[in-house]
């Protein structure tokens, strides 16, 4: 019988502090109309210090795992879609993993750019669909504004940070994720990177004084690779699920450039009403993008169960990716007070019980080190 993954849950977080396009004109040399007019951004969430990619995740996927009302011990894989993580190493989807008290879950981080999102998505549905795993969560999560420029006006307008979440089980019912389109041309690599802090240059203090940490970008050709790519890959996906592009109800696209949105929508023929544009708010919040998008498309009514949605993104690598979705959860119902305070009562929990693992390692060590010295000062026999 042939298996289909299913969107059961979906969260987003956002930080509360927010920068205009009139705080930046402060500091770089810019103005609000240029960003509006080439951008169609008008402010940006920034992180604090203390909201990281893995605390925005483990917010986003917590709002996602309610919705979907699953026990966190039901989830087999959590996939983290980033290009901030927490760290070089561990994956911040296993700081997540733990957060959740998703005690059976492998976790692994993904990194494809801002196409990350589209790259986790179409990963779970093949283990859903081959049967390997049942429940997964899929988060994009990015911190954009610690790798950001404060003083290249050409990039610093662009990001913003949040989080995004879904959550997927599978069903024998058609419908979920039915079809996917993955690309790369890594010959564009150089066009949108951050040069240092990997194993080509690593951190050090010639790396940080030549700002070698921050986003390098071509504008330029960065929007000719995307308005071509957008519609290709929207176009190539709806023919792979069966749908005529009339077919679709709402066009998703990566939230990078209103330009580059209108571009593709355009190209699609799709009306102003089907394509969801929110980043006049968030700026490109990079693999976050798009299932903030759903969230708030779903909270403003415009998703409804049997809907066909085209997602689209674009970005590092060059990578681009969609999906078609035909969505099949209903609009959850408010979450009921008892139920949030049993969530609460979970997570508390399994933050206990993971601060016990950490101590009982501890004391493992200490134990062992102590045998070990007794044993060789032990004279033998
Ligand atoms: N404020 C004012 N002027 C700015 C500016 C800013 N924030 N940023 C750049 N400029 C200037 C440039 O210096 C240039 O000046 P010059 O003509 O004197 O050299 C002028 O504006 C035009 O620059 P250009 O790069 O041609 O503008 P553009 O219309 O291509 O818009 C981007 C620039 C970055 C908005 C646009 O290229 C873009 O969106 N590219 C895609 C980026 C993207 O989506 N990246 C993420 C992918 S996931």
């Amino acid at each position: 019988m042939a298996r289909y993954a299913h969107i059961i849950g979906w969260g987003k977080f956002v930080p509360p502090n927010i920068l205009t396009n009139e705080d930046l004109a402060k500091t770089v040399d810019t103005t609000d109309q240029w960003i509006r007019e080439r951008t169609g951004i008008a402010a940006r969430h920034i992180a604090s210090a203390k909201e990281t990619t893995a605390i925005m995740a483990v917010h986003a996927a917590r709002d996602a795992i309610e919705v979907a009302d699953v026990n966190p011990a039901e989830i087999d894989l959590v996939i983290v879609a980033t290009a901030t993580p927490e760290y070089p190493f561990p994956a911040t989807a296993c700081l997540v993993q733990d957060a959740l008290g998703a005690e059976r879950a492998g976790a692994f981080d993904l990194e494809a750019g801002c196409s990350g999102f589209m790259y986790a998505l179409t990963a779970a549905t093949g283990f859903i669909r081959s049967g390997i795993y049942n429940t997964i969560v899929v988060i994009g999560s990015e911190t954009l504004s610690r790798v950001v420029d404060w003083n290249d006006r050409a990039t610093c307008v662009l990001f913003g940070d949040g989080a995004g979440a879904f959550v997927l089980r599978g069903s024998d019912e058609p419908g979920g994720v039915l079809a996917s389109i993955l690309g790369s041309d890594g010959s564009g690599g150089e066009l949108l990177m951050v040069p240092a802090g990997g194993s080509k240059h690593p951190a050090g203090p010639e790396t940080v004084l030549s700002k070698m940490h921050t986003i390098k970008m071509n504008g330029r050709e960065v929007y000719r690779f995307a308005t071509r790519v957008m519609a290709s890959a929207s176009r190539q996906v709806a023919e792979s699920a069966g749908w005529s592009l009339d077919q679709i109800d709402l066009f998703i696209p990566h939230q990078a450039n209103v330009r580059i949105i209108d571009s593709a929508a355009r190209a699609l023929k799709l009306p102003p009403d089907k394509v969801f544009v929110n980043l006049e708010r968030y700026g490109n919040t990079s693999a976050a993008s798009i299932p903030i998008a759903v969230c708030e498309a779903i909270d403003s009514g415009k998703i409804k169960a049997g809907d066909h949605l085209v997602m689209v993104g674009f970005g590092a690598g060059l990578t681009w990716a969609s999906c078609a979705i035909q969505w099949s959860a209903p609009k959850p119902g408010v979450i009921a007070p008892p139920r949030a305070a049993v969530s609460r009562l979970r997570y508390g929990w399994s933050s206990i019980k993971s601060i016990g693992s950490r101590l009982s390692r501890r004391v493992d060590a200490a134990v062992s080190q102590l045998i070990d010295t007794l044993e060789r000062k032990t004279p033998e026999e």
